[in-house]
């Protein structure tokens, strides 16, 4: 709490854990009425090489799937694995009819095309949101698998605002990932979208005009309070370790794109980093994995998890 200067009262703090917590409590119930159907959702998560941060990921993920009842199949494989045996691997998951989703872990070491491999999965099996195919469905306004960090900020976004019809949406970060289809998503909410970037000017004064400031930039805590319009919503997706010396030698901390001190004075809800969009990844993972299992077999996905 600010006691020098605030009149503002501090930002509420949207709560991405417990958010998540409760949605993957709705979506384990979903994998249990789609057991009593015969329908196990599989994920098929696939990691290559030994990037120790993406090791982590896909450790949570398995346990996030198990968690969630469902059936989770790891493939490592070495990183000097040919590319033409990563496709291989993709093309017998796309017809393993008890694997719905397929991940795969990205960065790919450097001899790999990531858009190639991405291509090669099949588009209702994508639980990534990141072929080619769903991206344009997005766009069109038609069914498509949604990138699952977007996902994750949106419903929070929803759970914040309700209706976001007519706001002033800055994204800060042009990403595949997350900055265009969020973007996509606020649009389709009927905001009013800026796309700024780190070429954009006077980002600063950009970023003054949002109702929802959306943060994706990957620089610790560019986004100063004094950025934040007042009252304004604010989704931190960063995600970055800086040198923490008052915790010991050698250690690290976790801050977001976001300044978060300057920033929740000034604004009137804000996610924190850890605890924010983070744990929403995950779940929308553990979503889309539902509504693709669901598609697949010839089921409505559950009306709760549309988007
Ligand atoms: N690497 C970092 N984030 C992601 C993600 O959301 N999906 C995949 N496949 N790789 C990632």
């Amino acid at each position: 709490m600010d006691q020098q200067t605030s009149a503002r009262a501090p930002a509420r703090i949207i709560d991405g854990k417990a958010f998540a917590a409760s949605l993957r409590a709705r979506i384990a119930g979903h994998v249990t009425a789609l057991k009593a159907q015969g329908v196990t959702p599989g994920l098929a998560v696939v990691l290559v090489g030994e990037d120790p941060a993406s090791e982590v990921y896909v450790r949570n993920k398995g346990v996030a799937t198990a968690e969630a009842g469902m059936q989770g199949v790891e493939h490592k494989l070495p990183a000097e694995t040919p590319e033409a045996d990563l496709l291989a691997l993709v093309a017998r998951l796309n017809a393993d009819p008890a694997v719905h989703g397929i991940l795969v872990q990205l960065p790919l070491p450097a001899h790999m095309d990531a858009d190639k491999v991405i291509d090669a999965i099949a588009p209702e099996k994508d639980v990534d949101g990141f072929h080619v195919q769903n991206v344009g469905r997005l766009a069109t306004g038609m069914d498509a698998m949604v990138s699952c960090t977007p996902l994750g900020c949106l419903m929070m976004l929803r759970e914040a605002l309700g209706d976001l019809s007519g706001l002033e949406a800055v994204v800060v970060g042009r990403s595949n990932i997350v900055g265009k289809p969020m973007a996509q998503l606020l649009l389709r909410e009927n905001c009013t979208v800026t796309l700024a970037h780190s070429r954009t000017r006077d980002l600063a004064e950009v970023c003054r005009r949002a109702d929802i400031l959306v943060a994706a930039v990957g620089r610790p805590r560019m986004v100063q309070g004094d950025w934040v319009k007042p009252g304004a919503t604010v989704i931190d997706v960063g995600i970055n370790r800086i040198p923490a010396p008052e915790r010991g030698e050698g250690r690290v901390r976790l801050v977001g794109d976001v300044d978060f001190d300057s920033a929740a004075k000034v604004a009137g809800a804000i996610t924190p980093v850890p605890g924010g969009v983070g744990p929403m990844t995950i779940a929308c993972l553990l979503a889309n994995t539902v509504i693709a299992a669901s598609r697949q077999a010839g089921l409505a996905p559950p009306a709760d998890l549309a988007y």
